[in-house]
């Protein structure tokens, strides 16, 4: 059996991340995002605590969200033209983008498991939220940028305590071609057999 091949393996191999400027035109819908973050359950997570949390912004949501990440771009590194034009790229990215959904670990209340543990989780949540949107002609990818779980968006987010926020996972409608697979490593420059 040739593993290439399979469905599960050129369905991993398929994911790649999509960014915002080759999303196409359109709205997706609320029924489309909860379709999308219906796979995330299925992760696995130690102690079965499932962590994942996810806060979608759309629409008036969305430039409320991209208004507040400019203003704390510009407050907190200044607003001279290098700010500014990242300020603009910023909501220029956001214009194109149907929907961002902020990534969150929801610590366990009982903390049976270390954080980590529960961030692996949420990220393998990810990946099968990932691995979904193109069987739904979804484009995504996830962004670690400087807001992320930085205080004002962790409040805006209601996050305590250990809760963390891991950052965006932008969505927009794609149909297009993928580019080709990034380049990766071969099996034995990542695994030693002993
Ligand atoms: C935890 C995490 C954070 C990422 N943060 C960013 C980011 O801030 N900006 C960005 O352009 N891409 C980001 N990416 C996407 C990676 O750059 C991308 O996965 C990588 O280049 C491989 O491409 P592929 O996803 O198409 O295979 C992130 C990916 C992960 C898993």
């Amino acid at each position: 059996m040739n593993v290439k091949l399979t469905v599960s393996y050129m369905t991993i191999q398929g994911r790649r991340s999509i960014y915002p400027k080759m999303y196409e035109q359109g709205v997706v819908s609320k029924e489309e995002i909860s379709a999308l973050l219906e796979v995330a359950k299925w992760a696995p997570s130690h102690k079965n605590t499932q962590p994942w949390r996810f806060a979608v912004f759309t629409e008036n949501s969305l430039k409320a969200l991209v208004d507040l990440q400019v203003e704390l771009l510009l407050k907190q590194k200044g607003e001279n033209e290098e700010n500014l034009a990242k300020a603009e790229k910023m909501r220029e990215k956001a214009s194109k983008t149907a929907a961002i959904i902020a990534i969150i670990m929801k610590r366990d209340v009982q903390k049976r498991v270390p954080i980590f543990e529960e961030e692996w989780a949420v990220a393998c949540a990810v990946q099968n939220i990932h691995i979904h949107a193109s069987a739904l002609n979804l484009g995504c990818y996830w962004s670690t940028g400087a807001s992320t779980n930085s205080n004002e968006i962790r409040n805006m987010l209601n996050l305590t305590g250990e809760d963390r926020h891991m950052g965006w996972f932008f969505v927009g409608r794609f149909t297009g071609e993928k580019s080709l697979p990034t380049n990766r490593t071969d099996v034995e420059h990542f695994t030693e057999w002993r």
